[in-house]
């Protein structure tokens, strides 16, 4: 028992002290499944790391019973590296690091049988493992719901920088995201800004439909937070990065919207973290 306790204290200040080492530490969340956590986290690392801080991004996938950050990314193929307790993660798109329970998983069919406490013991496990290099921001992907994962991510991180918080304009989002902001007001992590996702569609007209809600203040007054990037459905958020190009990789964005406003909505959290830089 005493060793176990011994064990656990240990773990824990291992886990705040390398957090502690990088600035900028954010949450993404809403509650709600399926409403875009996971491609805001992948496409805000990029955006990141198109902003000037290439190679200096990372992301720990949060969740751990639907990891999806590595095939976002197209790097669900790769393999983390280890060295005694160390481990070392993947590198993705424009360097960004990738640590994800689906480079533990022998095959993604099983289903993964874990209870509460190895989940924060897992994500504890691997704050105070990882070697996350130079890395000046960590998003972090959590799973729907405020449960387990989140309690340790909170629990372990050490002074997270705030939380984007991602919806959907419908009713139906609104009213699970909502339990997700009382959430983050008791473990007094602030809001950065809400991501509106699946704002809207543009026709072929060139006229944009929003075909889930009004959204926009309606969602603002809901959650109480600023609206940061407003994401139509676009074909870049359904399919792996690397098959259909990194807009982030060029110049003008390939013109993409969704891109675009990732782009926005990153500057708008570095101006809020920090006036706009990072040591
Ligand atoms: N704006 C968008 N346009 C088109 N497809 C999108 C958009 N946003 C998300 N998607 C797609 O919708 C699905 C759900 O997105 P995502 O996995 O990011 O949601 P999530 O909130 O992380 O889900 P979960 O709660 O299961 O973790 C994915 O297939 C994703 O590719
Ligand atoms: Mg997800």
């Amino acid at each position: 028992m005493a060793e176990t306790l011994r064990k656990e204290a240990e773990m824990k200040a291992k886990a705040l002290k390398k957090t502690g080492e990088i600035p900028v530490k954010i949450i993404v969340l809403s509650g709600k499944g399926g409403v875009g956590k996971s491609i805001t986290t992948a496409n805000l690392a990029l955006a990141f790391s198109k902003l000037g801080y290439r190679g200096k991004v990372a992301i720990l996938d949060g969740d751990i019973h639907g990891p999806s950050i590595p095939m976002y990314l197209g790097i669900d193929n790769k393999q983390l590296g280890a060295e005694g307790d160390k481990i070392f993660p993947v590198e993705g798109p424009m360097g960004i690091k990738v640590v994800s329970a689906s480079y533990f998983l022998p095959k993604q069919e099983l289903p993964i049988i874990w209870r509460g406490p190895l989940k924060v013991k897992f994500i504890r496990d691997m704050l105070a493992s990882v070697e996350w290099g130079e890395t000046r921001i960590l998003l972090i992907d959590t799973p729907p719901g405020t449960g387990d994962e989140i309690q340790g991510i909170t629990q372990y991180v050490n002074r997270m920088s705030g939380a984007v918080v991602v919806t959907a304009p419908s009713d139906a989002s609104l009213n699970v995201v909502k339990r997700a902001i009382t959430f983050l007001k008791i473990v007094k992590v602030p809001l950065l800004g809400i991501i509106e996702n699946f704002s809207f569609v543009r026709c072929p007209s060139g006229e944009e439909k929003r075909i889930m809600g009004d959204g926009g203040r309606k969602v603002e007054e809901a959650l109480g937070g600023k609206i940061i990037a407003s994401i139509p459905y676009d074909p870049l958020l359904a399919n792996p990065i690397t098959e259909i190009g990194n807009p982030y990789e060029v110049e003008d964005l390939r013109g993409d919207p969704a891109a675009r406003a990732f782009i926005s909505a990153a500057k708008m959290i570095l101006e809020e973290m920090n006036g706009g830089k990072i040591d």
